[in-house]
């Protein structure tokens, strides 16, 4: 039906009207990228504009919804897209913070409620989930995704996906989702943003490819291009990867979006003259929408006169916009997303804040504890809270934080304050700015720790630090914080290290220096309140990480899914793969994070030492909770097939559960695995498993791992 609507009204389309469709322009609310066009509002009256974005509010929806809807001469609607990516107005932890949580279902809340705030406020349409995998913590977008590992990052694609569109893309408390940004920029060069990409077809189908597939299997909405190139082309132009793959191979049929300005791009990339060339490749590659560039504005009615695009590639842009306006119900009503009274009841509810607070607390990852340092009691004692981070307020709700307001987030000085009240004292100093090269303010630091009883310490970086163009070559902790953390470290005081930043940082000092350390990212609007619950111990944290922590920059990328090599490491031969001055391990390896409580992992076993190509196999370990409270873990399994036609990573992640334990409780955890869960690219690009010997592993993080081996065994039905 809405198919026979579209054409009806496609057919009545003049080519401006159907060129008008495919330009995403920006409203001047919050630029995010490097143009400004003047005069929006003149292009939707003029009909030259199909979406706008960066526009929110009922009420500024409303206004820019009617210029489109009573001044131009079909009436289309207009959508309006957004960078909700944690959150709208109730900010989450940033994305690589929730991945910490590998609680799927609380993601997929999180991001529900981002929808539901956002499109009370007029969005339809959210540039979210960020779907590429990211091995380099120099890039700063590693902030904005799930991390590492493409298993986990499939999972999580999954459920945002979800969480954002429901299953009614109708309902008013639902937006589409985006999954970008297609293909592979997760793999710049040197981890600087927008860099090159270069990688085989096998890493690309293997590695960064899944996440963007599992979206389409959940009915992702549409896509966004990156700003990379890929074997030489830029994704804006790149046909291989969104007509054969994508439309071809995966059977998308939502619509293509370029990221800002991606095909005027093309013409420094090199790959086009000027913007009317550069525009004939983006429309040649499958390019339905063109964020900010105004490419396809001014020049695809000229280039359908030169036949160097056709007519038909213009409708079927046009069409695949169409559809999604239909399926949101704005053909019906153009304002049933702007609504003042669901407005104020969603935004920052108590429901809302209840379940931001739930996520940041299950997002928190404990990377030490000596001496059960933590939880602290609240009676009787003296909190020395030291750092640059201790009372900020705007750093806490990340980059990429859409409308929310930084000046309702609650620091974590308000956060420690409020859970103490009248039964202990905190005394307070700042130590240092971020970035600060001076020691100045030690001096109150160290008066400060010396009157308590233990030192609360927040270290980090400062929020813009990562995010889109953050990269850093330096991922140590900037200015002279770690000067003040030796310096209280010499107090003798307990000292507790409460970590804020994007991306892994490399810690090595910080880590020997410290008896107990938070990674708490940045954990959004109840930031405060979150860390508070877990320094307090009312929060068992169960976070583990979604991204290696390395040593230093020189391993850098470094991730737990690494080849074996011909010559792996032995400690004992010169001529093996290593340094001369670090070991191979990261400082915190994937997957770790510890807890309150403390997990024995007994009784690793197989259903059988044979699996056949059609068969099933079962994995079970026991988990006993050997603490004194109650603690969830994450237990996560791991193979790894040890020979095959091409190398194989030496771990693979395969599967995980998230469990809960009483102290003392103890539960036999499985896991099933059949050929499909065992398949991969073989030597001729066939997507299957082969037969031969399989390790593997479950355990607590992908280090410390109990193993056990199988064989499939048979032939692949491929
Ligand atoms: O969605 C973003 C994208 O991730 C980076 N460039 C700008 C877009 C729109 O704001």
């Amino acid at each position: 039906e809405i198919y026979r609507k579209a054409t009806e009204l496609l057919n009545k389309m003049t080519l401006q009207e159907k060129i008008g469709q495919l330009n995403l322009f920006t409203s001047d609310w919050d630029v995010t990228g490097p143009t400004m066009r003047k005069g929006y509002k003149e292009d939707i009256k003029a009909g030259k504009v199909g979406a706008i974005f960066n526009a929110y509010t009922a009420n500024y929806t409303r206004e820019l919804q009617r210029l489109a809807v009573e001044e131009t001469r079909l009436g289309i609607p207009l959508l309006f897209g957004y960078d909700v990516i944690h959150g709208h107005r109730t900010i989450f932890p940033i994305s690589l913070g929730e991945a910490a949580s590998w609680d799927l279902a609380a993601m997929e809340s999180s991001a529900k409620v981002a929808a539901t705030e956002a499109a009370a406020e007029g969005i339809h349409w959210t540039f979210a989930p960020m779907v590429d995998i990211a091995r380099d913590p120099r890039w700063g977008r590693v902030s904005e995704g799930a991390g590492e590992d493409t298993y986990l990052g499939v999972q999580i694609a999954k459920a945002r996906v979800k969480g954002f569109q429901g299953d009614d893309l109708s309902a008013e408390n639902t937006v589409l989702a985006c999954a970008k940004h297609f293909a592979a920029y997760g793999m710049a060069q040197a981890g600087r943003d927008y860099h090159t990409v270069d990688m085989s077809e096998r890493v690309l189908r293997e590695v960064y490819l899944p996440p963007f597939k599992a979206c389409v299997d959940a009915g992702v909405a549409t896509f966004m291009s990156s700003f990379n190139e890929l074997d030489g082309m830029p994704a804006s132009g790149n046909a291989y990867l969104f007509k054969e793959i994508l439309r071809d191979e995966w059977g998308f049929n939502g619509f293509v979006v370029t990221d800002y300005t991606s095909i005027n791009e093309m013409i420094p990339h090199g790959v086009a003259t000027n913007e009317y060339e550069a525009g004939a490749l983006a429309m040649n590659a499958g390019i339905d929408m063109d964020m900010q560039g105004a490419v396809y504005a001014n020049h695809l009615e000229q280039l359908v006169k030169d036949e160097k695009v056709t007519l038909q590639q213009i409708d079927n842009a046009v069409m695949n916009i169409l559809l999604m306006k239909y399926r949101l119900g704005l053909f019906d009503d153009p304002y049933k997303y702007c609504n003042e009274e669901r407005e104020k009841a969603v935004i920052m509810s108590d429901e809302h804040l209840a379940i931001a607070r739930d996520v940041a607390r299950k997002s928190i990852v404990l990377l030490k504890n000596e001496g059960q340092t933590l939880p602290l009691k609240t009676e009787n004692i003296k909190i020395g809270l030291i750092g640059p981070l201790a009372d900020a307020r705007r750093d806490l709700i990340g980059s990429w934080s859409a409308a929310g307001d930084w000046k309702k987030s609650v620091t974590l000085k308000e956060g420690l304050e409020k859970q103490l009240g009248q039964n202990g004292q905190l005394l307070y100093a700042k130590g240092c700015e971020i970035n600060d090269q001076e020691q100045k303010g030690f001096t109150e630091a160290l008066a400060v720790a010396q009157k308590s009883d233990v030192v609360v310490l927040v270290l980090g970086e400062a929020w813009d630090m990562s995010g889109e163009a953050a990269s850093r070559s330096d991922i140590t902790l900037p200015g002279v914080q770690t000067d003040l953390l030796q310096a209280l470290q010499q107090t003798g005081k307990p000292l507790i290290v409460v970590l804020m930043n994007g991306r892994p940082l490399a810690l090595e000092k910080e880590v020997s220096l410290a008896n107990a350390m938070l990674e708490t990212w940045f954990l959004g609007t109840t930031a405060g309140d979150a860390i508070a619950d877990v320094i307090f111990g009312k929060y068992n944290p169960s976070g583990k990480l979604p991204i290696t922590f390395p040593r230093s920059v020189g391993q850098v990328p470094t991730f737990y899914n690494m080849k074996n090599t011909g010559r792996p490491m032995d400690p004992n031969n010169k001529y093996t793969s290593k340094y001369l001055d670090i070991p191979n391990t990261p400082l915190f390896p994937f997957g770790f994070g510890l807890s309150y409580s403390s997990f024995e992992y007994t009784g690793l076993e197989v259903s059988t030492s044979q699996l056949p190509f059609n068969g099933k196999l079962e994995v079970s370990v026991s988990v006993k909770n050997t603490g004194t409270v109650s603690g969830e873990e994450v237990v996560q399994l791991y193979i790894r097939d040890l020979v095959a036609s091409v190398t194989r990573p030496v771990k693979e992640l395969k599967g995980f559960q998230k469990i809960l334990l009483t102290p003392g409780e103890s539960r036999t955890v499985s896991f099933e695995l059949t050929s499909d869960d065992l398949a991969f690219y073989t030597k001729d690009m066939t997507f299957t498993a082969e037969p031969g010997k399989f390790k593997v592993m479950v355990g607590t993080n992908s280090e410390e791992l109990q193993e056990t081996e199988f064989e499939l065994t048979g032939k692949s039905v491929h």
